[in-house]
């Protein structure tokens, strides 16, 4: 068990059979926090960051890495990535919001967008962030309000992946990004207008272990940066695979191997620009969820524990609300009992949580140690989307966040209340 713990090479450890996050037990963090609770890493935030950074130097030093803010928006996270030095990659102005209160210079944003309305154009304009273009409507209202020094396009690189239908962001199927007549035309438009530098971006999608995808993707994002080069005379400031990266959810999964990506994206890369005549652009992706899956576990203490004469369930106080992933998806998120690291498994479980929906679950037939009530559990790698994705569904109020850094434990986000609920509510009679 202990071995199953080190596997996830998480900040997870075992004291005694009680699992430790950071170095802190997490049987105290729940008493002293309450659950459900999610507990923030820090430092492994930093790590994955530097490791996949230096990775991408070791083959072309003009880098940039944006932290797709959408996987977990806490300040406190924002904060130590824009410390590292990251780009940032936002998707509403709310999230350019939080990255400015974080630090991050106008500058340092990429606003990717879809289906932006005028207003928030106007507020993006404002902000001086750097804008990548998802339809040529936008890109069209965009210029009402401002012409951009530097602008962006999103291309649809014909390939999508994803570890779910829901998460292929390119392709036929998908409503992002442009395809090859309406991105020339975007292109000369912004050019006309008196654009002076440029980027070209592709997304094509989430949780992607196999790099295959992503490496035949970003050729064709290539060629169509030719296209644009050779036609319209423009060169590109940079160029943006986008995100994706996927991680290992479940013990038989493998991390993605960064010394082989880097060699693989960058060689290729390299190759085109050279090929192509493209100069020397930045290469940048976005990762969301390399940076903060993680680095993250959510605690949830088990009230109930129900046998039917089919099956048994562990009933939690995360459900949905808390945690949507496994029932929006079916994602695997691997369970710990966190009193019990070192017990013996010997029952298999459905983790359920409080909302009244049969699709309210958080984890399907799983060997575990016999439960009790009372008992805390761990779900790992619920850094990225967990939050981020979690709702006051059923009137219940949203967990708290607690951040370990520097070897202190600090509450980054309280816990929701009543009021919080009926907040910005207005009772009529
Ligand atoms: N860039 C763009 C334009 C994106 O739309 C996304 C994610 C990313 C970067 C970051 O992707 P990542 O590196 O995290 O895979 N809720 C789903 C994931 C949806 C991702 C949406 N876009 C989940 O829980 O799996």
């Amino acid at each position: 068990m202990v071995k199953k713990v080190i596997q996830f090479h998480q900040p997870l450890s075992n004291e005694d059979g009680i699992l430790l996050f950071e170095g802190f037990n997490t049987v105290e963090l729940a008493k002293k926090f309450d659950t459900p609770l999610y507990l923030i890493s820090e430092k492994r935030v930093r790590d994955n960051y530097n490791r996949l950074h230096n990775a991408l130097l070791q083959n072309y030093d003009k880098i940039r890495v944006y932290y797709a803010a959408k996987a977990n928006s806490n300040l406190s996270v924002l904060r130590s990535l824009e410390a590292e030095g990251a780009y940032l990659d936002a998707v509403s102005p709310g999230e350019i919001f939080l990255a400015l209160k974080a630090g991050f210079s106008p500058e340092r944003i990429l606003f990717t967008g879809t289906s932006v309305r005028n207003d928030e154009l106007n507020f993006i304009a404002n902000s001086n962030v750097v804008v990548n273009i998802d339809s040529f409507s936008e890109l069209d209202r965009l210029l009402l309000h401002i012409v951009p020094k530097t602008l962006s396009v999103r291309i649809n690189p014909k390939i999508g992946s994803g570890h779910h239908d829901h998460c292929i962001t390119a392709g036929p199927q998908t409503k992002f990004g442009l395809w090859e007549k309406e991105t020339l035309k975007t292109y000369a438009k912004a050019k006309r207008a008196g654009v002076e530098k440029f980027g070209i971006q592709m997304h094509v999608g989430s949780g992607i272990l196999n790099l295959e995808p992503i490496i035949l993707a970003f050729d064709n994002l290539l060629s169509m940066a030719k296209k644009i080069h050779d036609k319209l005379g423009i060169t590109f400031e940079f160029i943006d695979m986008g995100g994706g990266l996927g991680v290992p959810y479940k013990p038989e999964e493998n991390e993605l191997d960064l010394c082989t990506f880097s060699k693989r994206i960058l060689s290729l890369f390299k190759r085109r620009i050279a090929e192509y005549n493209l100069g020397t652009p930045f290469f940048c992706l976005e990762p969301g969820r390399y940076l903060v899956s993680d680095a993250s576990i959510l605690l949830t203490s088990v009230n109930t524990v129900k046998v039917t004469p089919f099956k048994k369930f562990i009933g939690v106080d995360a459900g949905l609300n808390t945690l949507l992933r496994p029932s929006m998806y079916g994602s695997y998120h691997h369970v710990l009992v966190a009193n019990k690291v070192t017990s013996q498994e010997k029952e298999i479980y459905d983790v359920v949580g409080p909302i009244c929906e049969s699709g309210d679950f958080l984890a399907r037939d799983r060997l575990l140690p016999e439960i009790e009530e009372g008992d805390l559990l761990a779900l790992l790698n619920a850094g990225a989307y967990g939050f981020a994705m979690s709702s006051q569904y059923n009137s219940r109020p949203r967990a708290a966040e607690v951040l370990i850094k520097n070897k202190k434990c600090l509450l980054v986000r309280k816990r929701e209340t009543f009021d919080s609920l009926v907040f910005n509510q207005q009772m009529v009679e």
